[in-house]
């Protein structure tokens, strides 16, 4: 399987969009554990992103992620910003020069982003973050491709394990970030930010559901 630049112009567009239909969910989430601005921060990010796609066609796809996690950066604001950020301008930088990608790539990709975002932000497995969703869909995702199902399948087992490691959030105690002064008062509440990672990886198998079925 092998997904094209613009391939990845679509599935930005498409982010763009599910992110503006979750602003209220994503803020809603945040209020309850933050200060009620997630939905907003990665609405007006990826709002950003989306009005300058078009100057992103063409390009290779680690130009367009790494100019996607400078949108990110300057747009974003609160912690989500720099940490979604550092992880789309990773990302780019593995896949740069690559105008189409397989696997491997997205592989080799997501473990980028996980690792930027863990030397941006220090957080482990267990803190409340969106790495609680990002380090175990990668680990699946991994799994299910050394056990030879094709990528449509592995990323049906690696959004079930995003979505398990979304909900995992919700009896956890936040040890970093915002939610993490509340101590004890964060536990019950699902993490904003393992809920928009989730959304995020969702979409890429939406989006390669959408391209095999043409
Ligand atoms: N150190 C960190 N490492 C990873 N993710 C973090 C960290 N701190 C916060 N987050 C994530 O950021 C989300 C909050 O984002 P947002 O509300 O946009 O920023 P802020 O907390 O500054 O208002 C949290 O739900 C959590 O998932
Ligand atoms: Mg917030």
């Amino acid at each position: 399987m092998k997904l094209s630049n613009k391939d990845v112009i679509d599935y930005l567009k498409k982010a763009s969009e599910i992110l503006h239909e979750n602003k209220e969910y994503l803020t809603d989430l945040d209020s309850a554990i933050g200060d009620a601005d997630h939905g907003i921060n990665m609405d007006r990010g990826f709002q950003t992103v989306l009005k300058n796609l078009s100057m992103l066609e063409g390009k290779d796809v680690g130009a367009i992620l790494k100019a996607v996690g400078m949108y990110l950066v300057s747009t974003v604001g609160g912690a989500s910003g720099p940490l979604y950020g550092t992880a789309f301008i990773q990302a780019g930088s593995v896949l740069a020069g690559k105008f189409e990608i397989d696997e491997k790539d997205i592989v080799k990709a997501m473990q980028a982003a996980l690792d930027g975002i863990v030397m941006r932000g220090k957080a482990e497995k267990g803190d409340k973050t969106m790495i609680d969703t990002i380090a175990p869909a990668l680990e699946e995702l991994k799994k299910s491709l050394s056990d030879g199902l094709d990528l449509t399948e592995a990323l049906e087992r690696t959004v079930k394990a995003a979505e398990e490691g979304m909900k995992s959030t919700i009896p956890m105690l936040a040890k970093k970030g915002r939610a993490s002064y509340l101590g004890e008062r964060s536990i019950g509440y699902q993490d904003p930010g393992a809920t928009s990672s989730y959304l995020l990886i969702k979409l890429m198998l939406d989006v390669i559901k959408e391209k095999t079925k043409k």
